[in-house]
């Protein structure tokens, strides 16, 4: 999984945790706090026996502590019902604060959306340095079973790995610094023209895009359509331990190639 994700996904949870512990620790020191509602007063009177109604009278009787007194004085106690304002959890003040939670959740997803979204992806996807893997491993694809040359894919990087001979580069355009390593060089699959994916052809033994009919030959160099120019190609480098890195930050266009330096087309074409 990518790692801002990840990390988005650690945030919202240990929010959501900490939200439910803070939740879950207050309320006993609310519930302490907080006046009983009517129901609740209701409730508890009828489990004590006390009384139910809403503005009531207790009457008791006390003895006048006279000595040798006989006569008893009547005492009154006046209960009254709690309204639910003063109750202090109207069923307003729960809508609001369930809106408040809701809105500041919401916040939070969005907010931890955007940080995944924009954190710096230092490696390991496009617009950065990838590793292909092994070289030789990638080498092994570049030939069919019955000798004819193929391609190899690093989805991570958009990229086709295609063999380029010594003869052929140096009759190219590709001969800089930088662009072939050890026979192999790196294509962007994406078509130069309005940019769709440009799939490989084992009949023809090219790129041609479905889209509008460009046609690449093997090293990607322009053959047919409207493309303006050669498929864009990237940098590309080898690790001391064999590996290939593609620089997918680094793009190189040329332009479109005056003569083909590998044949094209070798059979039909596919579109
Ligand atoms: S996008 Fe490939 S030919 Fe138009």
């Amino acid at each position: 999984m990518d790692r801002a994700l990840l990390l988005g996904f650690v945030l919202i949870l240990a929010a959501a945790v900490g939200g439910t512990i803070a939740v879950a620790s207050s309320r006993p020191h609310e519930r302490a706090r907080r006046p009983k509602s009517p129901r609740e007063t209701s409730r508890s009177r009828r489990q004590t026996g006390a009384p139910t109604t809403a503005t009531e009278l207790v009457i008791s009787k006390a003895p006048i502590a006279e000595a040798g007194s006989t006569m008893t004085a009547v005492l009154t106690q006046q209960v009254e019902e709690v309204s639910p304002e003063e109750s202090g959890m109207t069923r307003r003040r729960f809508f609001n604060r369930a809106a408040g939670s809701l809105f500041a959740t919401y916040g939070l997803v969005l907010g931890t959306s955007m940080l995944a979204f924009f954190w710096p992806r230092l490696s390991g996807s496009f617009g950065t340095r990838v590793d292909a893997g092994p070289i030789k491993d990638l080498k092994a694809l570049l030939t069919t079973s019955d000798g004819q040359p193929s391609f190899a894919v690093v989805s991570e990087a958009r990229a086709y790995i295609v063999p380029v001979s010594e003869p052929e580069l140096a009759t190219s355009q590709f001969a800089q610094p930088g662009l072939e390593v050890d026979g192999v060089m790196a294509l962007w699959w994406r078509c130069v023209h309005l940019g769709c994916r440009t799939p490989w052809c084992a009949s023809s033994i090219g790129f041609e895009c479905p889209c509008h009919g460009s046609k690449y030959n093997l090293l990607g160099e322009y053959e047919a359509g409207p493309a303006p120019r050669n498929l864009d190609r990237f940098a590309i480098e080898l690790t001391k331990d064999g590996r290939l890195i593609i620089d997918t930050g680094t793009i190189v266009q040329t332009p479109r190639a005056p003569s083909q330096t590998v044949e094209y087309p070798r059979g039909p074409s596919c579109i």
